[in-house]
């Protein structure tokens, strides 16, 4: 009897932490490009069938040598992202792309991406970059990257990259562990919802008047994700 109960319990821890990957799935064949046309809905989109799958499904001219433009978000910075929807032959495989263009003392604002790792390289310029942690408990770790430098955002955690320099651009190119990584950033998210969190639940949750949530909450809160 304990022995058969020991076999259940091992059995559901199995399952348990096999759901608990915290990565896209592995894939179960060589690729599975996205099928935009079909209207099933599964976790990622639906493949494509393999005969019919052509080199452009794996190819994007994305022009990721041409700086982006900076100066008309209020952040001053500008992400190209490469996901599946740009490149359907990435879907199921777990990986995506972006370029970073920063104006000078432009920012990429704390956002998460809730589905990926991120790992970014300097190609230009330098770049001052942070995440804080959950355990310990909202402890701060950051640091100032030059030209070369390579650094990781661990998956789901608060993180942002600013270019202290007040002359010269930075530019970055960063791979994400997820063909969907999403991006919330936090300012837009909290204070520019729609339809927008009650002012109260704000002012208490940051311990401000609720006039000071309003005047955020009036602010354009620009999205710098392409
Ligand atoms: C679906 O993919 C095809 C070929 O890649 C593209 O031409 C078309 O615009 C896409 N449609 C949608 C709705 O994304
Ligand atoms: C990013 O740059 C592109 C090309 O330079 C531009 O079309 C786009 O509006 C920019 N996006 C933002 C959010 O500034």
């Amino acid at each position: 009897m304990a022995s058969s109960y020991f076999l259940l319990l091992t059995a559901v821890l199995a399952l348990v932490s096999w759901q608990a990957t915290a990565s896209d799935p592995g894939p179960l064949q060589d690729f599975c490009v996205a099928d935009n046309s079909s209207r099933v809905l599964v976790n990622g989109f639906v493949c494509k069938d393999p005969k019919d799958v052509k080199v452009e499904d794996f190819f994007l001219a994305a022009k990721l040598d041409m700086p982006r433009d900076t100066k008309t978000n209020k952040v001053g910075s500008n992400v190209t992202l490469i996901n599946v929807m740009r490149i359907p032959g990435l879907n199921t495989l777990g990986i995506s792309l972006a370029r970073i263009d920063y104006a000078p003392l432009g920012e990429n604002p704390p956002h998460t991406h809730p589905r990926a790792t991120e790992i970014l390289a300097v190609l230009e310029g330098t770049l001052y970059v942070g995440f804080v942690t959950s355990n310990p408990e909202n402890k701060f770790l950051s640091k100032e990257l030059k030209e070369g430098d390579v650094f990781v955002f661990p998956q789901g955690l608060i993180h942002f990259q600013f270019n202290p320099n007040p002359y010269k651009p930075t530019v970055a190119i960063a791979a994400l562990s997820s063909q969907n990584p999403g991006a919330i950033t936090i300012a837009n998210a909290v204070f520019g919802s729609k339809p927008m969190i009650p002012d109260d639940v704000l002012a208490k949750a940051f311990q401000v008047e609720k006039n000071t949530v309003d005047w955020l909450q009036a602010q354009f809160w620009a999205d710098n994700h392409n």
